[in-house]
C-alpha cells in the first residue's frame, strides 16, 4: 500500500495541497496519508524549516507531497529554504519537470518535453560569502552527481520510450565544470539509453529555442540553475505556473511539488489553481509507485477539466477540484 507524507507548507500550499490530496485519494483509495510540517511558518514556530520529525516521516513513507515555501529574500539567521533542505537531506538529486500542451491554457498545441534538472549541486545550492565588497558564489560540478543525473535521465528515457535527449550547458565559457557535466552525462545516456539520439545546446541557444520552437525538445538534461530557469520558461507552454508539476527524486525516495511558490498575492482567497499540485501527484503515481494507470487517470481528468466549456468559469480552487473529481474515471 503506497504511503504519502503530505506537507502543505506556506501560502497557497495550504489550499492546493488539500485539493490535490482529495483527488489523489479518489483515484487511489488505499493510499495511506500522514501530515507533516515544513516551510517558513514552520520555521517561525519551531525554529526549523524542516524539523527532523518531518524528515523521518518522509523517509518512512518513501514519498512526500510539498506545497510551497515563502522564503524571505534577505538572510535570516538559522533559516534555510524548506525545499532546498529536503532536497539535500534526502538526497533528491534529480528534478523532473514535464511540460506538455494542454487544451485551452497552452499557447500552442505541440509541446511535450521533460526538463531533468540536476538537483544537488551547482550554483543553486547557495554557497555564498561576502566581505561587503566582493561577494562570491561557489559552483561545484562533480563526476558523481553528473553520473547519477545521467543515469536517471537514461532510465526515464527508457521507461517513457522517449527518443531524444538534449544536454544543455555552457561549456564554451565553463569548459572544466560544464565540460565535465556534458561529457559524463553523455556517456551515461549512451550507455543507459543506447537508442536515444543525444545532442547538446549552449544554454543561451536553448533559451532562444525554448521561446521560438519548443516543439523540438524531447528530454532536456541540465545543471541546477539552468534547469530552474529553463523549466520556468518551458512552463509557459504548459499553461503557466498553475499547471507546472515537478518531482524531486532520489534513490527510493521522492517529493512531488508544484513548481510555483506560495503566491502571497492570492493566498487565502481560495482562488489558487490546484492543477499543478494534482499533476505533481500523478508524477508520484507514475514514477515512484509504478502506478501508470493512476497517473493516466489523473492526467486525463485534468485534460478533460481544461477542455470543458465551463473551465474559464472555474475560478475557485474548490470548483476546479470538484470538476476534476467529476472527470476522474
Ligand atoms: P509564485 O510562484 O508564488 O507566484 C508567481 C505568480 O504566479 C503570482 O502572481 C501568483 O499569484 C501566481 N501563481 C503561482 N501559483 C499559482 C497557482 N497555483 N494558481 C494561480 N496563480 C498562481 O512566485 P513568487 O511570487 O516569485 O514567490 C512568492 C514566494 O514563494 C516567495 O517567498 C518565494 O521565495 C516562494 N517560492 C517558493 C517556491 C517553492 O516552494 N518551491 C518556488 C518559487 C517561489
Ligand atoms: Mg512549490
Amino acid at each position: 500500500m503506497p504511503k504519502l507524507c503530505v506537507m502543505p507548507g506556506d501560502g497557497i500550499g495550504q489550499e492546493v495541497i488539500p485539493a490535490a490530496v482529495t483527488i489523489l485519494q479518489a483515484a487511489l483509495p488505499n493510499l495511506e496519508i500522514v501530515e507533516a510540517e515544513a516551510g517558513w511558518g514552520c520555521f517561525e514556530k519551531h525554529g526549523a524549516s524542516v524539523p527532523d520529525a518531518t524528515l523521518d516521516m518522509i523517509r518512512e513513507c518513501g514519498a512526500g507531497l510539498f506545497g510551497a515555501v515563502s522564503s524571505p529574500s534577505r538572510k535570516v539567521a538559522g533559516y534555510r529554504s524548506a525545499i532546498l533542505t529536503m532536497r539535500q537531506e534526502l538526497n533528491l538529486y534529480a528534478n523532473i519537470r514535464p511540460v506538455q500542451s494542454w487544451p485551452r491554457v497552452s499557447p500552442r498545441p505541440d509541446v511535450n518535453l521533460i526538463v531533468v534538472r540536476e538537483n544537488s549541486e551547482g550554483l543553486y545550492v547557495g554557497k555564498e560569502e561576502s566581505d561587503g565588497e566582493t561577494a562570491v558564489a561557489q559552483r561545484i560540478i562533480t563526476r558523481t552527481a553528473s553520473q547519477r543525473i545521467g543515469q536517471k535521465t537514461a532510465e526515464l528515457v527508457q521507461a517513457l520510450g522517449r527518443q531524444k535527449v538534449t544536454i544543455v550547458h555552457k561549456a564554451n565559457v565553463l569548459p572544466l565544470t560544464d565540460g565535465l557535466f556534458r561529457d559524463t552525462v553523455r556517456q551515461e545516456i549512451a550507455q543507459g539509453a543506447p537508442e536515444a539520439e543525444i545532442n547538446e545546446l549552449l544554454v543561451d541557444v536553448a533559451a532562444l529555442k525554448m521561446v521560438g520552437s519548443p516543439e523540438i525538445f524531447d528530454v532536456i538534461v541540465t545543471t541546477n540553475l539552468f534547469g530552474d530557469i529553463l523549466s520556468d520558461a518551458a512552463a509557459h507552454w504548459g499553461g503557466g505556473m498553475g499547471l507546472a508539476a515537478s518531482l524531486n527524486w532520489g534513490d527510493g525516495l521522492a517529493i512531488a511539488e508544484p513548481v510555483h511558490g506560495s503566491a502571497p498575492d492570492i493566498a487565502g482567497q481560495g482562488i489558487a489553481n490546484p492543477l499543478a499540485a494534482v499533476l505533481s501527484t500523478a508524477l508520484l503515481a507514475r514514477f515512484v509507485w509504478g502506478l501508470g494507470d493512476v497517473a493516466d487517470r489523473l492526467e486525463t481528468a485534468v485534460q478533460q477539466t481544461l477542455a470543458a466549456d465551463n473551465y474559464p468559469q472555474l475560478t475557485a480552487t474548490r470548483a476546479i477540484q470538484d470538476a476534476v473529481l467529476v472527470n476522474l474515471r
